[in-house]
């Protein structure tokens, strides 16, 4: 009798692993918010809640790269976010410091690449060099890519296409009778991912606020009411159990 029960369990639980690595989203993209409500809920300054959303960042990167998750890719600072009290964007821009010092010998372990989208040049210069060196340190690592928007926004990106577009046809030979939306994508920011195939927005706000405006055309999108720094492994799996419903039809039948 007691020899059974465990065999039972293994059974189970390859079972359920299983149907876990079903029609899994190629690149799921996050919207971390809710961190401010965490922590004023615990009495506590909104930084506590930006600090605690990096282990949040951890569990997420280790479940979604394990799960067979293509491309990560997280909305770390938007280009509105610069409007935040100086002291509070001050500490945004130490987070990847903070995030890699506990996180890096992790990822490492776990195959993944790290690259950023967004207006690399203006984050400040300690930000960009903790950035630059772990870009550096996994990019041989082939397995999930774990890309942060950081100094984001989605309109800009659009803008700065279209402008490098121009210069292009201008002067680079481009004709414009050879523009198209995979020539245009080209041009984003996310040339070289394919577009998000689930989008997960936390606490409980439905809005795309400026993320990933051309290329979440087809994405699928989730809410959760969970605050960002309680998002975690069981949270992820159920967007991607709700994920697996979904019947995609790219505007066909
Ligand atoms: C939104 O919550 C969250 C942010 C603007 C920052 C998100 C960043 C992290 C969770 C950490 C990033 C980690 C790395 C490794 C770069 P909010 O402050 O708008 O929350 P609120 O809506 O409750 O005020």
């Amino acid at each position: 009798m007691s020899m059974k029960i465990p065999f039972l369990k293994k059974k189970q639980k390859a079972e359920e692993s299983q149907d876990d690595l079903e029609n899994v989203p190629g690149h799921v993209a996050i919207i971390m918010d809710g961190n401010g409500r965490w922590a004023q809920r615990k009495g506590l300054p909104r930084i506590s809640g930006h600090k605690e959303g990096v282990h949040a960042v951890n569990k997420v990167v280790k479940i979604a790269s394990q799960s067979g998750v293509k491309a990560l890719t997280m909305f770390a600072f938007s280009t509105e976010n610069w409007k935040r009290p100086k002291s509070e964007v001050d500490f945004l821009m130490k987070l990847p410091k903070e995030f890699l010092h506990m996180y890096l010998p992790e990822i490492m372990d776990n195959n993944v690449r790290i690259k950023t989208i967004g207006e690399f040049d203006a984050l400040p210069e300690h930000t960009k060099k903790v950035i630059e060196y772990a870009v550096d340190s996994t990019k041989n690592n082939d397995g999930m890519l774990l890309n942060f928007a950081l100094n984001y926004g989605g309109r800009y990106e659009i803008i700065r296409a279209v402008d490098k577009i121009i210069h292009d046809i201008d002067s680079n030979g481009l004709s414009i009778n050879e523009l198209d939306e995979e020539l245009f994508s080209q041009y984003l920011y996310t040339k070289e991912l394919q577009d998000p195939d689930l989008l997960i927005r936390t606490s409980g706000e439905q809005r795309l606020s400026n993320f990933l405006l051309w290329q979440s055309a087809y994405t699928e999108f989730w809410f959760t009411d969970v605050l960002w720094p309680d998002f975690d492994e069981h949270v992820f799996k159920e967007a991607l159990r709700e994920y697996q419903q979904r019947k995609r039809r790219y505007g066909g039948l």
